[in-house]
């Protein structure tokens, strides 16, 4: 069984798709944390954002591996931790100028690919039910207010110790959302089959008990 969650950034896909894959048992795949390791590894080794060939040289170039933790999940590049790195505002500032890139997007999604090949995956990202796995049981379009996905990305970095100002945040989303739904490789968008769910006035919890509740139907053939 997959499970795909698609949608702009701070709709509340990550924290909703590992609530979903623990109460079912699942495995949780972050399909943008990979984008962020390839950011990661081009901020490191000062490759351009704008040089997609060297880009997807990197991809191809490094072992990118998500290892499940008690508290969710940690990505190491090469063996080494770069969970915490992959969310720096520096590579959150061109994470997707670098994931528009066809030759990073090819390397990137074979890989997610031949992980959700084996097992069930509940997949959080921008085109998993678009391009990535277009056969997913269930396909969840997120979406929230830009206010509300602002004042969430704000209580997440202030949360993490790296408070950012609201209008900054905000302004980062919007930017991010422009470049992520124009590109012209799967951008963002919802699959013609996919079920939208508005999280602007709803907690975790409600969310995460819609869309369980959903995956019931899907298993009993009440949702087709
Ligand atoms: O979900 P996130 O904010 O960690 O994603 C970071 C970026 O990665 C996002 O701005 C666009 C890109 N991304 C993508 O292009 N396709 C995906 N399936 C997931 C993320």
């Amino acid at each position: 069984m997959i499970v795909a969650i698609d949608g702009p950034a701070g709709a509340g896909k990550s924290t909703v798709a590992r609530g979903v894959a623990a109460r079912l048992g699942m495995g949780y795949l972050d399909t943008g944390a990979m984008y962020r390791a390839v950011t990661y590894l081009a901020v490191r080794d000062g490759v351009a954002s704008t040089d997609g060939d060297r880009l997807a040289e990197l991809a191809r170039a490094h072992v990118m591996r998500m290892r499940p933790t008690p508290g969710g999940l940690a990505i190491e590049v090469d063996g080494q931790d770069v969970t915490e790195a992959i969310r720096t505002a520096e590579v959150t500032a061109q994470v997707s100028a670098v994931a528009a890139h066809p030759g990073v997007r090819s390397v990137v999604t074979a890989i997610q690919r031949e992980v959700m090949a084996h097992g069930s995956w509940v997949c959080d990202g921008r085109d998993v039910g678009t391009t990535v796995w277009p056969a997913a049981e269930l396909k969840v379009f997120l979406t929230a207010s830009a206010a509300e996905r602002g004042r969430r990305r704000c209580a997440e970095l202030g949360a993490r110790g790296k408070p950012e100002p609201l209008a900054d945040v905000q302004a980062a989303i919007e930017q991010r959302d422009h470049q992520d739904t124009t590109r012209a490789t799967s951008p963002l968008r919802a699959a013609e089959d996919a079920v939208h769910l508005d999280t602007s006035e709803l907690s975790v919890d409600q969310v995460v008990e819609t869309i369980v509740a959903w995956v019931a139907e899907v298993s009993t053939g009440a949702r087709p």
